[in-house]
């Protein structure tokens, strides 16, 4: 098995869960590879036994290594991974990962590998299933930091605009915004118009409160007038963070009342999972290990209600899920 893109609370619970079901339910080999897909191309490997896992379920990281690495990018796909698949006798490849893992991974199946997916990432956008492990301890830590910005925000009568992370979907922030209250919530899905985020906070004021809260997913457009910089990652992502930067200047000057910004980055991140998602990761882990001796392959494990599925790969590689609108809907009815 492999962890491969930014890491997420709940990686070393999967790790845990398929290396302990695939040893002493299944009584087969697990292996783990180093550092991502540029462990596979290098050959990295290390052998997991039921000790070698032990003690990890809390552990936030991997104790995989995970890189932003791609066969495809960085490689040539199949050949480049070919070498160690042989070398270590690997019947299936489990991979934990985002959509540009996931991706990758279905490529790969293509060209024959035998591969199972694991959704994983904080950011909640993964087609195919309910949730991602991840998302959970996000949400937490985000909620909490909104609760702790509000009571500072409050002694000096400011906006606090809190940056959450989600590059290209607002999970976390609908989820955290609607948890802590939030007086305005932008995400990447829902154009925004700051003279209407400033329209609620000013009439905010006027009914007597005397701070307001924005939540800002990072993946939102700059505001009118300033060009968004392209930066990308090794899977053609976007990167993003800061945009709250540009937004606060432009709520201060037209309500009139000082603003701050609070970017969370990558301490949503980080430590230890949450049991939700300790709970899901292992279901997970599980599942992918109880397909893998059935021979199955060219599925992603998801979880649909509370059953654990098998979804194809296609299907979860197809699309990045979005907030339900119905969702954001609600959280908007507290908005101000
Ligand atoms: O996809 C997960 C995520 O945490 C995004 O929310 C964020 O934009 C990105 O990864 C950050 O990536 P990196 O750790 O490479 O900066």
């Amino acid at each position: 098995m492999l962890t491969a893109g930014g890491d997420c609370p709940g990686l070393n619970a999967v790790i845990r869960a398929v290396v302990t079901r695939t040893t002493e339910v299944h009584d087969s080999e697990a292996v783990g590879i180093l550092n991502g897909w540029e462990g596979l191309m290098q050959g990295r490997t290390r052998a997991l036994d039921r000790d070698a896992v032990r003690g990890i379920l809390q552990r936030g990281g991997t104790i995989l290594g995970t890189s932003r690495k791609d066969p495809y990018v960085h490689g040539d796909g199949f050949e480049s991974v070919r070498h160690t698949i042989e070398a270590n006798g690997i019947d299936t490849l489990v991979v934990v990962g985002g959509d540009g893992t996931l991706r990758t991974a279905l490529r790969l199946a293509g060209e024959g590998l035998s591969v199972i997916g694991v959704p994983k990432t904080i950011d909640n956008d993964i087609a195919g299933t309910d949730v991602t492990f991840g998302f959970d301890t996000a949400v937490e830590i985000a909620t909490e930091a909104i609760d702790r910005i509000s009571t500072t925000a409050e002694a000096h009568n400011r906006i606090m605009l809190v940056e959450v992370m989600g590059r290209s979907k607002g999970w976390i922030a609908t989820y955290a915004g609607l948890a802590g209250g939030a007086d305005a919530i932008l995400i990447p899905e829902v154009p925004y118009d700051l003279e209407e985020v400033a329209d609620v906070i000013r009439g905010r004021h006027r009914r007597g409160r005397n701070y307001s809260i924005v939540v800002v997913a990072e993946g939102i457009d700059p505001p009118p007038g300033i060009e968004a910089v392209e930066q990308r990652d090794a899977f053609g992502f976007r990167r993003v963070g800061g945009v709250a930067y540009q937004i606060a200047p432009a709520l201060e000057e037209l309500t009139g009342f000082e603003a701050r910004v609070t970017v969370l980055g990558h301490l949503q991140r980080g430590g230890t999972p949450t049991a939700f998602d300790r709970v899901l990761a292992t279901r997970f882990g599980a599942k992918a290990a109880d397909l893998a001796a059935e021979g199955v392959d060219g599925v992603m494990v998801a979880l649909r209600g509370t059953e654990m599925r098998a979804v194809p790969l296609e299907e979860a590689c197809a699309d990045v899920r979005g907030v339900d609108p119905r969702l954001y809907e609600v959280a908007r009815t507290f908005f101000g």
